[in-house]
């Protein structure tokens, strides 16, 4: 631990989840005085807390609330009174196929809460997490910051109003908001069960006797970056003082297709089967390769850790909780 965030108060939106979780460790871990997460647990775990909860229990405060109910935020905002607010809240990519209107519309009602707040000096600073699913698939590659919101999901769409909304606060208001766009994120505690992202369903499928699956030929394409590397990236970007008003994308910069990425599943776990092969999911980005240079021009190197042992760190974490 560095200290780098010591004496701080945060507010995490959507940290009993996956990418949350490992964020609200790192701050803990670098001397947050208080970190509060605010989750609904519509996919957050109390389990993605037990290590803050071990190290670090007294700086830590759960709230089970929707992030998108405006009094409810400023409940929690004034009694934190933090100093920077993390958004990662939202409900899965493929929540939107059984309840469109309700993935998007997440998305935007926490946005606003949140950008809200901010305009009415309740906490000082927001860092809004996008997602890479807003450019839709790429006309351009690598997909840079400049790339066109072609978003083909409504959770896409309902991501890109929430960017727009809050950049529009930027220009309007002057506030301090950055909003860092992460491409694909695995690691451990990303979820398996339902709603799960590719590597997580592909993992649990293998372990309960079911073959791979892939929807489509398998060469649609994403990039992939280590939950690790996206939370270092994040940490670096949120000290930042010259970031206000600016997209940054997080990735590898680099692209790996699906059939590739479970082929190394595969070899990592030592299946030899067969993949059973669908229809292509509608909508589905057809390719997603991450332009880099500007978070690397601030931070450096933004993805440190290489596919291959991410994929074996992850595959081990989920071999340990069924052991
Ligand atoms: N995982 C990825 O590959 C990826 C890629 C790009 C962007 N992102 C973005 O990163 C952020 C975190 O994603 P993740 O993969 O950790 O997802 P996750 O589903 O694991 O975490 C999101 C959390 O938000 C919570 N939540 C949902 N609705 C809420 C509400 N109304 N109020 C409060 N909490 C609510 C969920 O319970 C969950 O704990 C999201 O903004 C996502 O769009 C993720």
């Amino acid at each position: 631990m560095s200290g780098r965030f010591k004496g701080k108060r945060i507010v995490v939106t959507g940290g009993a989840g996956f990418i949350g979780s490992h964020l609200v460790d790192a701050l803990l871990a670098e001397g947050a005085a208080h970190v509060a997460v605010v989750d609904n647990f519509f996919l957050g775990k109390e389990e993605n807390l037990s290590e803050a909860r071990a190290a670090h229990g007294d700086q830590l405060s759960v709230h089970r609330e929707d992030a998108g109910e405006f009094t409810a935020m400023k409940a929690v905002v004034d009694q934190v009174q933090p100093d920077l607010v993390f958004n990662l809240a939202t409900k899965a990519l493929l929540y939107s196929f059984f309840n469109p209107a309700g993935a998007c519309q997440v998305n935007l009602s926490i946005a606003t809460a949140l950008a809200e707040l901010l305009r009415m000096g309740a906490y000082g600073k927001l860092v809004h997490y996008s997602s890479s699913e807003v450019y839709g698939t790429a006309r351009v590659v690598p997909m840079d910051e400049d790339h066109p919101l072609l978003a083909e999901t409504s959770y896409a769409a309902g991501k890109a109003a929430a960017d727009l909304l809050v950049s529009s606060y930027v220009k309007m208001f002057g506030l301090d908001i950055s909003l860092i766009r992460p491409f694909n994120n695995y690691g451990p505690r990303q979820n398996d069960g339902q709603l799960a992202a590719i590597i997580p369903l592909t993992v649990r499928r293998i372990r309960e006797g079911a073959k791979p699956m892939i929807q489509g030929d398998g060469l649609q394409t994403r990039d992939f970056i280590y939950v690790g590397d996206t939370v270092e990236a994040t940490l670096k970007l949120a000290l930042r003082d010259d970031i206000r008003g600016r997209v940054l994308n997080l990735g590898s910069g680099r692209e790996t297709s699906i059939k590739a990425i479970i082929d190394g599943i595969c070899r990592e776990v030592a299946y030899d089967g067969d993949i059973d092969y669908l229809p292509t999911r509608p909508a589905d980005v057809r390719r997603h390769w991450a332009g880099v240079d500007a978070a690397t021009a601030l931070i450096g190197d933004v993805a440190p850790t290489q596919l291959d042992v991410g994929l074996a760190k992850t595959i081990a974490w989920y071999r340990g909780r069924w052991s």
